[in-house]
């Protein structure tokens, strides 16, 4: 039987990927690093599907460089900020991506990092492992509560509001601000505010805007200087909504109390990146979605999108419907 011809930039969990093999002909990034942009500039051409991750760069020039047999490209996440989507819409090429099924996985981390970094447990952890650990003290590695505080939750979609239902359970009360967005979001007792108040009135700020021109630095140093000097700020959306020269400043001067970041800019942040000289600073690898079910879910979720974009039916999860008109 004829098998469509497909490029994967990583072998996927096994859900997607027997779904894509039994399919599928398909050639197979084989290393755990990404291939550079040289090697998907070749492998793509002739291929009728891609699956990629958002390490992957897909621009016009890879677009090209598949030629006019690309029917879908599948993506391994979420976020498609790495995806030149007019570029994809101009060839009436749909991107798939795994919404929904990763909401819960990233609220718990960014729940996680809060947590972590509201009670110092990184740095708790690393003083133990040094010998650091003398006595119990009255002022020792104190940090803040959650229950009373304000929490700003910028970005206010999926996983905004599923961070939001946390909060509430913690006793926190929710401000949001939704970039670009001016109705309220219905299930989550949260109160609708501007950028500035959100900042100036919030203890912890956590961050799920996508990456766009409009979010691009929009926690800059002035946005910094508007928070408290108490401020936590948690990042697991896209690392340069951030400005992490300003958020090295604001932390190294205890402008600001401390911050937990998922994703940086860029990934994976270098060794002598000054944040990580920081005790006040926690960095984890983007690793929001990894969990082995959610993980799971996405591979399916990656597959299904791929199958009918080849299949010439419409995609499970489009992020381009506008190629469907
Ligand atoms: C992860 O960051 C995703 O976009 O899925």
């Amino acid at each position: 039987m004829f098998k469509p011809k497909v490029f994967l930039t990583r072998r996927l969990l096994p859900s997607g990927m027997s779904i894509i093999e039994a399919f599928c002909q398909t050639d197979v990034w084989p290393d755990e690093v990404q291939p550079p942009y040289e090697e998907i500039l070749r492998r793509v051409k002739g291929m009728e599907g891609l699956v990629c991750l958002l390490t992957d760069r897909i621009d016009r020039e890879v677009l090209d460089a598949a030629g006019s047999h690309l029917k879908v490209i599948s993506a391994y996440s979420v976020g498609v900020d790495n995806i030149d989507l007019a570029a994809a819409t101009e060839r009436g090429i749909p991107v798939g991506n795994t919404p929904g099924v990763l909401t819960d996985a990233t609220a718990d981390l960014a729940f996680a990092l809060l947590l972590a970094a509201a009670r110092r447990v990184v740095e708790a952890d690393r003083s133990v492992k040094k010998g650091e650990w003398k006595t119990w003290g009255p002022a020792i590695l104190l940090g803040a509560d959650l229950r009373g505080s304000t929490l700003g939750v910028l970005g206010f979609g999926r996983i905004g509001r599923a961070v939001a239902r946390r909060a509430t359970g913690f006793g926190m009360r929710i401000l949001f601000h939704e970039p670009g967005k001016t109705a309220p979001e219905p299930g989550v007792e949260a109160t609708q505010v501007d950028l500035n108040t959100l900042l100036s009135q919030s203890d912890f700020i956590t961050v799920h805007t996508p990456l766009t021109p409009e979010t691009k630095g929009l926690i800059n140093a002035s946005a910094l200087a508007k928070m408290k000097p108490t401020a936590i700020l948690v990042n697991t959306s896209r690392g340069p909504v951030v400005n992490q020269t300003a958020l090295y400043d604001a932390l190294k001067t205890k402008r600001i109390f401390a911050a937990a970041l998922d994703v940086t800019d860029p990934e994976p942040l270098p060794a002598d990146s000054p944040l990580l000289t920081l005790e006040n600073c926690i960095v984890v690898p983007h690793i929001a979605s990894a969990s082995v079910q959610t993980r799971e879910k996405m591979s399916q979720m990656a597959a299904e999108n791929l199958i009918a974009g080849l299949k010439g039916e419409r995609l499970p999860n489009c992020v381009n419907p506008d190629v469907y008109r």
